[in-house]
């Protein structure tokens, strides 16, 4: 834990949120951690996912129930439920709160209730913030209560220096994944023994990952988010697309690396296009451009190799224009990355939580705002033979189609790294790690 940074990080979080709470006539704050659910007919529940705003005050998983209360002129003050309980172990409140807050444990969730009923009965215009666990519903303040939290979602884009820190950590930790990866494709083994070897080295059971690893080879790549896990390698093995991340005290990584297996020099070529791009579009990040721009900039280089490597027999401009890079690269260049994998705010476009709706072409691409210091997202393009996709242009004239046939079997190319804006530039936390682990991004 880096206690400094983190204390520091709470003073920075209580003014911010003075401030925006006061300038939506809030004097307190409840702050949720929230609480879990059965599956549906059973008594088992999925793996407790806390609320992000919870977890910027408290980065701890572990944390059911627990409530923060933001206040103009006292400490803040953490309510934590730490049951009696022989059929789960319950987490005591994190010793690194003990400096922030003043902290007050209850084995009772009834008596927490009560006791956050006292703490905001004194306070005439209380924001919730999260699902309610107060006896008060913040109903009579909703349109209020939503613009705060459009307001901090926003706040969420600038990562303090606690931030960077937890989220250089969960970079260095997914690249180790990574690297046992690697040699695990190397070796020959198949999806679920990569999977295992990147829960492995990046020392994380499944619950914890920041998302599913996506470990997909041959075809498999083809899917975005594929989800399972051979259990043995196909017969012929030609490519590995793995996007995989770790956490570190709640904060996200979420990188992505391909590989072509030997004798496969035609996608290694490929892979190297895509990773040279990638590099460059991190290269020209400036303060105060649009990341959209930075997508169109993108989608412009993605279309020059599909002409140049003969996928495409039209001009980079045509296929531009015509939309058919669409088609090998229907996803957005990236996202903001934080306590959530795909973090919030990322069309929130003013610090008065003005939201704008998901661009017309590019729908899925989730980062609409302007580049700005102290953000971290990721730069993530790929080039992929999704059979459904190209099959809306099947017969076109601009398409090489026995080139782009032959390259189904590989499924696609993704090559993702989590950069964060310094002041002076971006800084590429993923190729960083990569170097500081004295192997090759
Ligand atoms: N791992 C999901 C994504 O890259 O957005
Ligand atoms: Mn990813
Ligand atoms: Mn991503």
């Amino acid at each position: 834990m880096h206690l400094g940074a983190y204390n520091a990080h709470i003073d920075h979080l209580t003014s911010e949120w003075r401030r925006l709470m006061d300038k939506n006539g809030f004097d307190a704050a409840a702050i949720y951690a929230g609480q879990n659910q059965t599956f549906f007919g059973d008594d088992q529940e999925p793996p407790f996912h806390a609320y992000g705003h919870f977890l910027r005050w408290v980065p701890q998983s572990d944390c059911e129930h627990a409530v923060v209360v933001v206040r103009m002129d006292e400490q803040p003050v953490l309510l934590w439920h730490t049951p009696s309980d022989y059929w789960y172990l319950p987490s005591d409140a994190p010793d690194f709160a003990k400096d922030a807050f003043d902290v007050q444990t209850f084995a009772d969730l009834g008596e927490l209730r009560r006791s956050l009923d006292q703490l905001i009965h004194t306070c005439s215009n209380v924001a919730h913030v999260g699902k309610t666990l107060a006896s008060t519903s913040p109903t009579a303040n909703s349109s209020r209560n939503d613009r705060l939290v459009r307001q901090l979602d926003y706040q969420r884009a600038y990562k303090t220096e606690f931030e960077q820190l937890c989220m250089k950590d969960a970079t260095a930790l997914g690249v180790l994944g990574h690297q046992a990866a690697a040699r695990a494709f190397s070796e020959g083994e198949s999806e679920y023994q990569i999977h295992h070897a990147f829960l492995r080295a990046s020392s994380q059971h499944e619950a914890e990952l920041p998302y599913p690893s996506i470990v997909a080879m041959n075809t498999h790549a083809a899917t975005l988010h594929y989800q399972k896990y051979d259990r043995e390698p196909a017969p012929e093995i030609c490519s590995l697309l793995i996007d995989a991340g770790a956490k570190s005290h709640c904060y996200h990584s979420d990188i992505t690396r391909t590989y072509a297996a030997n004798g496969n020099e035609e996608f290694a070529e490929l892979i190297d296009a895509v990773d040279h791009a990638q590099r460059g579009i991190i290269e020209v990040i400036t303060i105060g451009k649009s990341y959209l721009d930075l997508h169109e900039e993108m989608s412009q280089k993605i279309s020059e190799i599909l002409t140049s490597l003969r996928f495409l027999t039209c001009s980079p401009a045509t296929a531009y224009e015509s939309m058919l890079v669409d088609a090998f690269f229907p996803h957005g260049l990236g996202h903001l990355l934080g306590l959530q994998t795909h973090d919030v705010g990322g069309r929130i476009v003013e610090e008065s939580g003005r939201e704008v709706p998901p661009h017309n072409r590019y729908e899925s691409l989730r980062l609409l705002r302007s580049i700005e210091p102290n953000m971290i997202f990721t730069i993530e393009p790929g080039i992929y033979f999704i059979p459904s996709l190209l099959d809306q242009w099947r017969g076109h004239q601009d398409v090489n189609w026995t080139k782009v046939d032959r390259f189904t079997k590989y499924g696609g190319v993704r090559v993702e790294d989590n950069v964060f804006v310094s002041p002076d530039g971006p800084v590429n936390l993923t190729r960083n790690a990569f170097s500081d682990a004295s192997v090759g991004a």
